[in-house]
């Protein structure tokens, strides 16, 4: 994934991935569901797409979730606006239930640009910070912990399987003999550093940078991002009324596979979107992060 610019904590940045396609969806919803439903965004992060919904409908109320609470006060202050009409929650949506029924489930996956920009966060190689990656800061351990504890194989085998990563044993020896010869790496642009030395000179100036893959694969272990997705996915449909729509949006293949077997397979959803949706060309100009995005949509069936 790009890295954008430097953000400070109290601006964040993140620009919505197709803001347009999910209006779109909710228009062809009944308009009896759209005049005063309740929509559960399960990523809040900035507040983008929530905005977005509550300025286009404004019968509608939001239940905003997020497990980052940078997220959750950038999100606090920019929907302060429609007052009662959004609740920011903070939880691991794969914790969440729900005790109404929701009209629409949208769950836009991964990390937001703010989390990737603001160094203190860890999940930057480009800017140096703490190996940390947590979404929530409070709960779980550090990347840095977990590739101290983690055996070679062990560590080899994750980096091979979260970031499809070919080079994954030669990454996680050199990691491992690092660690045991100098100790802790001081930061993370200390660890890219690393991780590049494992590539040959010509594929360490490529479009995709050396460490993209190994970073992305700790980041999705330390938040268990693939665990929380398949809780998601098991839960979601039962917040749901008649006809209303599950939104799932992924960055990485490995989510999008899930999300697409689940809706094939599970009988309370009815799949819309038979190929992913994809960001438009005009889009993915502006807003490069949008061009690995493929989004899904599953419609509530009628059960007896
Ligand atoms: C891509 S951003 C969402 C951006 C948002 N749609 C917007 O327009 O501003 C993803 C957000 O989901 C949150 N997140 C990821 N996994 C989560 C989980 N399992 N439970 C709760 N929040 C999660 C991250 O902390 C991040 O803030």
């Amino acid at each position: 994934m790009k890295e954008g610019p430097i953000s400070s904590s109290s601006n964040f940045n993140h620009v919505p991935v197709m803001g347009k396609e999910i209006i779109q969806s909710l228009k062809e919803l009944p308009s009896e569901l759209t005049k005063q439903g309740l929509i559960i965004d399960a990523t809040i992060g900035g507040g983008g797409h929530s905005a977005q919904i509550l300025e286009n409908f404004p019968g509608i109320k939001i239940i905003g979730l997020d497990q980052d609470p940078m997220a959750r006060e950038a999100a606090s202050k920019k929907l302060i606006k429609f007052g009662t009409r959004i609740k920011i929650i903070s939880t691991n949506f794969a914790d969440f239930s729900l005790d109404e029924q929701a009209i629409c489930v949208l769950a836009d996956l991964g990390v937001s640009s703010h989390q990737l920009d603001e160094p203190s966060r860890g999940f930057s190689f480009r800017l140096n910070g703490p190996i940390d990656m947590r979404m929530n800061p409070k709960e779980g351990s550090s990347a840095a912990e977990l590739i101290e504890t983690l055996s070679e194989q062990n560590l080899a085998d994750l980096i091979y399987e979260l970031g499809e990563e070919k080079r994954s044993r030669r990454i996680a020896r050199k990691i491992k003999n690092d660690l045991a010869e100098n100790g802790p790496y001081s930061g993370t642009q200390d660890l890219s550093y690393a991780i590049a030395g494992c590539f040959p000179p010509k594929q360490r100036y490529g479009r995709i940078h050396p460490s993209t893959r190994t970073f992305q694969a700790l980041r999705i272990a330390v938040n268990n991002e693939l665990g929380s997705l398949e809780s998601l996915l098991l839960k979601a449909p039962n917040w749901l009324l008649e006809n209303g729509l599950f939104m799932v949006m992924s960055f990485h293949s490995l989510e999008d596979r899930r999300v697409k077997s689940s809706f094939k397979t599970d009988n309370r959803l009815k799949v819309l979107s038979k190929k992913p949706i994809r960001a438009s060309p005009e889009e993915i100009e502006l807003n490069p992060r949008s061009k690995s995005a493929k989004l899904r949509i599953s419609a509530k069936k009628f059960l007896t």
